[in-house]
């Protein structure tokens, strides 16, 4: 095969959106929804690992919805639940990569920070420095009666605690500085005693004393995650986040997204480079183009499909859409004290379609990729050009994943993607975060 031509083009980052639930549990590529344990999700990140993916983002909610229809049996039906702790999960991921970064999801509404910082500080250590925090606040009541509280805070008010969170856990994570382990045999002492201090937090709404019990971890702190879409979101993720994760329809959105970021990132007085934003995207890819686009329909023209989309729409808004006419437009605005950005993203992006048609589309796969590797790969370098660049978060297409999907995307779509010059071959530090920010 000829090369393919030099690109002038940045590489991008390629991320991977783990649910440590049941696998794709029930067509013929599936494994049957057994493998709770994590070795298969041990198996997708050394997959990863292998093609150069910067992290695995294993995503969590702390109940099951019972959104669509008042019930739970739809999400137990679609294989929403089961879902595993995370945390566990990146310990046995860590325990079988080398470089790869591992990002476990955990809430601000629900941890208290110390635990969060001392867990994920544990983390970091166990990975040789390559933990990370996507930083969510939770959009479920349930999750918070879960907890022993009536109901969720709202929305904004879910980002104020959270950002005395992030305060709190940054100032127990620096509460040992990095040359605190002086291992004297002289005068058999192993820490200084002056480098590890107090913090004596006392904010509105959390105290800590500290100091942290972990010691400083490789990279001082996990690498921080976010996801927020709202106007509050991205004002918190400008302040915090070394990564964002967003979706958006289209490149020229994507474009605008990001911007947006950049600029608030800067007036935080931070470098815009030193947040990076990654789009996700569920690509589908066949070894032709028609048989990708029949690949696309097949999964389309399923009825459980739109079913289990509105079902999810439902858990992640806290919006019954079972309340609303199947075909009838997709209703304009529709409040909701959950994740305000996701539903208002969707809802857009359904706009003049009926509910049936717009659930059939999926929820949230980003800009559409059908077709060839080749195909796919050379879509993703024009995207990213218009978007600016970070890079991407794949997803598989119905948000179930078995063996041969990572396959495509690893020993299919990213040779391509590597010979284009578009992503990595190798990684140049055994740090999740210098990887992140090395381009
Ligand atoms: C790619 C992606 C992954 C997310 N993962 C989680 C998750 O694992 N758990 C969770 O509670 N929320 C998750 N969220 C929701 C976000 O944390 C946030 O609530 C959502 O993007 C809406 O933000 P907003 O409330 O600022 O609009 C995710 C969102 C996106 C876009």
């Amino acid at each position: 095969m000829a090369d393919a031509p030099a690109n002038s083009q940045h590489p991008f980052h390629l991320s991977w959106f783990l649910n440590y639930g049941v696998d794709e549990w029930n067509d013929p590529w599936a494994s049957g929804g057994q493998n709770l344990d994590g070795t298969f999700y041990v198996d997708v990140a050394r997959m990863l690992e292998r093609a150069g993916f910067d992290f695995v983002l294993i995503e969590d909610k702390v109940a099951i919805s019972e959104t669509y229809g008042g019930t739970r049996a739809h999400d137990l039906k679609h294989a929403l639940a089961p879902k595993l702790d995370p945390a566990p999960l990146a310990t046995l991921i860590a325990a079988a990569t080398e470089r790869i970064g591992i990002v476990p999801t955990l809430s601000t509404s629900f941890y208290p920070p110390y635990m969060l910082a001392r867990l994920t500080s544990t983390i970091d250590h166990i990975s040789h420095g390559r933990a990370g925090w996507n930083i969510v606040t939770s959009g479920e009541d349930l999750a918070a009666r879960n907890f022993g509280l009536d109901a969720l805070d709202e929305h904004d008010h879910r980002y104020e605690r959270a950002e005395e969170y992030v305060e709190l856990a940054k100032q127990l994570w620096d509460s040992w500085e990095p040359d605190a382990i002086i291992r004297n045999r002289d005068s058999n002492t192993y820490a200084d005693a002056s480098k590890v201090r107090t913090i004596d937090f006392e904010g509105e709404f959390h105290r800590s004393r500290g100091p942290l019990n972990t010691s400083r971890s490789p990279q001082g702190r996990p690498v921080l995650c976010q996801a927020g879409a709202s106007p509050r979101g991205r004002a918190f993720a400008a302040r915090h986040a070394d990564v964002i994760v967003a979706v958006a329809v289209s490149p020229e959105e994507m474009r605008e997204f990001r911007d947006d970021i950049r600029a608030r990132v800067a007036s935080e007085g931070r470098d815009p480079d030193s947040c990076k934003v990654l789009f996700i995207v569920a690509p589908i890819i066949a070894d032709t183009m028609d048989e990708a686009k029949a690949r696309q329909d097949r999964l389309l023209d399923n009825p459980e499909f739109a079913e289990r989309v509105l079902v999810m729409i439902s858990s992640i808004s806290g919006v019954d859409f079972s309340q609303f006419d199947l075909d009838a437009p997709v209703p304009e605005e529709v409040r909701t004290n959950g994740e305000r950005g996701s539903l208002a993203q969707w809802l857009r992006k359904g706009a003049g379609k009926t509910l049936r048609e717009h659930a059939r589309r999926g929820l949230d796969d980003g800009v559409e990729l059908v077709g060839t590797a080749a195909h796919v790969a050379e879509r993703m370098g024009e995207v990213m050009e218009i978007a600016g660049g970070d890079g991407f978060l794949i997803t598989s297409p119905v948000n179930r994943l078995n063996r041969r999907y990572v396959v495509e995307i690893t020993e299919g779509l990213v040779p391509e993607l590597q010979r284009r010059g578009l992503c990595r071959t190798e990684y140049a530090s055994p740090l999740f975060r210098d990887n992140l920010l090395a381009f």
